[in-house]
């Protein structure tokens, strides 16, 4: 491949076209340099960061997890909830200090965070050692930035919005299991929920360079691959065509690669076609994450979810019934403005009657700008940590019910690593995304084993190989 010199790439970036064409910008200029990134939330933002680390290594960074040691510091920041934005407002204290004895440290702030105008203008008036400010839609145009040596801040959060890139140079950071991107954005505008302001409108991508990039992993050996977006059933809704999200997990599963899941569904756009394309290929796994959000018909109005409390219960018994043996985890909000006790009781009901397998729950944190954001928030903070608490004994009880089934039976594991707590242990997952701690060693790592569940907690299990 012929790659730019440094002054190609300069050259290039006068013409932001010609750069997003050039995407493989290699330079030596920051050879014997180190990076640090910290990524915060969800696994979208995980998989963004194996892009910007692309970037950055093809720019001759090398990557360190000592902060000390870092020429470069990137931040890949969440605005999902409040405590996201005072996560970072408090390392960028600390790198300030750095900064101070490091003059020549580049700090650079990314990800959903900045895309809210009222962050992006905090960072400029008082954040000015932040050397680069970029969005969720400009990931690519890092590299141009940090080429640009005359900026002293450079704030871009806009640039080019609403982009699908393709031919990425992603440094993942798994060798077995891999993120695949099928969509950006989201069109649902739940009204707590900041996500459609920070990412945008639904973009899919088209579904031969999806299918491209998990050829190509498999080829690479990878084992699992991880369909994503924030609502993966509203693939292709944007599209000219008439290919939607079953179509494309069945041409997915057809590939062969080992294990394919996909993360977030909505129950609106939950199909019959996907329930049947999961219950039919071996490689599809059995597990599904299916955001509940409130169990009160009341509030799920409010949210704007588009769907009952009965609605999401007739549609867990219909994937619960089809597809044998399958995993359903969730994720809960308590504390919504005007959720009464009566409504809280409503999510407890659902929790009981569907038991599932797992859920992430939270106190509801008002988002500026969002609809919901104008709803007077009546409900006490202690109110609502008691509900939270409530909610997640209840949780907590019904995934260790869950676990307890496993013991005795053969699973396969697919092994992601060494245990962190023991040397002598891996631990890997099931179809089901049960984390199982097995007695083993490194040569295990990176295969799908066989292996007998002796023991169950609340979240993981014990097994022995087979
Ligand atoms: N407050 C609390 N939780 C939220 N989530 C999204 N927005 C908010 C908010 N404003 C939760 C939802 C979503 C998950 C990713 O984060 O449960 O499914
Ligand atoms: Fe947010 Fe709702 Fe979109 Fe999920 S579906 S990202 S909760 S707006």
């Amino acid at each position: 491949m012929n790659l730019p010199n440094i002054n190609e790439a300069k050259i290039r970036t006068n013409n932001k076209v010609e750069y997003l064409e050039a995407k493989n910008i290699k330079s030596t200029k920051f050879i014997n340099k180190y990076y640090y990134i910290r990524t915060y939330g969800c696994q979208m933002n995980v998989h963004d960061s194996e892009e910007i680390k692309g970037i950055l290594e093809n720019l001759g960074f090398r990557e360190t997890n000592d902060l000390e040691q870092a020429h470069i510091v990137v931040l890949n920041t969440c605005a999902i909830r409040e405590n996201a934005h005072d996560k970072v407002f408090g390392f960028l204290g600390r790198l300030k200090h750095l900064k101070r004895e490091k003059p020549d440290l580049m700090i650079c702030i990314g990800g959903c965070m900045p895309q809210e105008e009222s962050v992006a203008n905090t960072l400029k008036e008082k954040y000015p050692f932040v050397n680069i400010v970029f969005g969720t839609h400009n990931i690519n145009d890092l590299g141009e930035m940090i080429l640009d040596e005359r900026a002293q801040q450079q704030i871009d959060v806009y640039s080019i919005e609403g982009n699908v890139y393709e031919h990425m140079d992603y440094v993942r950071d798994s060798k077995i299991t891999a993120w695949v991107n099928i969509m950006y954005g989201c069109d649902k505008f739940c009204t707590y929920c900041i996500v459609p302001f920070t990412r945008g409108k639904q973009r899919s991508r088209k579904k031969e360079d999806i299918l491209r990039e998990i050829l190509d992993l498999k080829e690479q050996g990878y084992l699992e691959v991880t369909l994503l977006g924030q609502n993966v059933n509203a693939y292709g809704k944007d599209l000219d065509c008439n290919y939607d999200f079953a179509s494309l997990l069945e041409d997915v599963a057809k590939t062969g690669i080992p294990r394919v899941r996909f993360v977030t569904s909505h129950p609106w756009d939950f199909t019959n076609d996907m329930i049947e394309v999961i219950a039919k290929y071996e490689n599809v796994m059995p597990y599904i994450h299916l955001p509940l959000q409130s169990g009160s018909t009341k509030i799920l109005k409010l949210m704007g979810r588009r769907y009952t409390k009965e609605e999401y219960i007739d549609l867990y018994t219909k994937i619960k019934n089809k597809v044998p043996n399958v995993s359903i985890t969730t994720d809960i909000i308590v504390g919504f403005p005007n959720e009464t006790n009566e409504d809280f009781l409503e999510t407890i009901d659902v929790v009981n009657k569907c038991k599932f397998d797992g859920a992430y729950t939270f106190i509801y944190s008002k988002r500026e700008g969002t609809p919901a954001a104008k709803i007077q928030d009546t409900i006490s903070l202690e109110e609502k940590e008691q509900r939270l608490y409530k909610l997640n004994e209840l949780i907590n009880a019904y995934s260790l019910e869950h676990n307890k089934e496993y013991i005795g039976k053969i699973e396969e594991v697919l092994v992601l690593g060494v245990s962190e707590k023991d040397n002598n242990k891996v631990y890997g997952y099931t179809k089901t995304m049960k984390l199982v701690n097995i007695l083993g060693s490194k040569s295990d790592i990176g295969k799908i084993i066989s292996v007998k569940i002796t023991d169950a907690k609340s979240f993981s299990l014990d097994g022995e190989k087979q």
